[in-house]
């Protein structure tokens, strides 16, 4: 396996959904001997918002960008690359606000271009990044999964979203959550991990 473990961690140590990707990692290679792990570190990464410098050179031909139009490309380039070259994506997500955090919502805008992740065919949009299994380690506060605040988790369905318009299909969320709900003996990284079957 290669793997690809895209860490967003704003709480740096004390995050939960890193140890729950980390443990996901490790079994993941106790279940593969040999296997390759790549770590990107997205907390203090470098992907700027979507500015006209990054959406004009995505859209502008590469023998036709300027100077500054391909130094904008560059790191959108590399996380595509990055992405290619493993067979297995391993997410730490943690919920903010409903949704991802701004680290991983900048990865996946540099991720997603016309014509290299996708393209558009005259029966729809055509993913071009196949074959890939994806796990995303969840965490939040409240309890998500189930009942009525499950309406308010946009991480699972955003990722699963983009993710799968881009090919990748095969995903499966891990959560661990609840820590802000008082729920006696539950919501730990263990039985999240417990919950799911290699
Ligand atoms: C700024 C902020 C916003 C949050 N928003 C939500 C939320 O909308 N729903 C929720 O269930 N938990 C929310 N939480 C709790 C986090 O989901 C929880 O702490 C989770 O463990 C975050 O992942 P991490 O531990 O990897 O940082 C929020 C926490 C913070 C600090």
């Amino acid at each position: 396996m290669q793997i690809l473990q895209l860490l967003a961690r704003p709480r740096g140590a004390t995050s939960y959904s890193n140890p729950l990707a980390n443990d996901l990692v490790a079994q993941l290679v106790a279940a593969n001997p040999g296997s390759s792990v790549q770590v990107h570190e997205l907390t203090n990464s470098t992907f700027p918002q979507l500015e006209p410098a990054q959406l004009h050179s995505f859209l502008t031909p590469a023998e036709s960008r300027t100077p500054e139009q391909e130094a904008a490309v560059r790191l959108s380039d590399a996380a595509i690359a990055e992405l290619l070259a493993a067979d297995t994506l391993v997410i730490g997500a943690p919920l903010y606000n409903f949704s991802i955090a701004t680290t991983l919502k900048a990865w996946t805008d540099h991720i997603v271009r016309a014509g290299i992740t996708f393209r558009n065919t005259t029966v729809g949009p055509e993913g071009l990044v196949n074959g890939k299994k994806v796990y995303i380690a969840l965490s939040s506060g409240g309890v998500q999964y189930e009942g009525p605040m499950a309406a308010y988790d946009f991480v699972a369905p955003y990722l699963q979203t983009v993710l799968g318009f881009l090919g990748m299909t095969d995903v499966t969320v891990v959560r661990e959550e609840g820590q802000n709900v008082p729920v006696p003996g539950d919501n730990t990284v263990a039985n999240a991990m417990a919950s799911i079957n290699f």
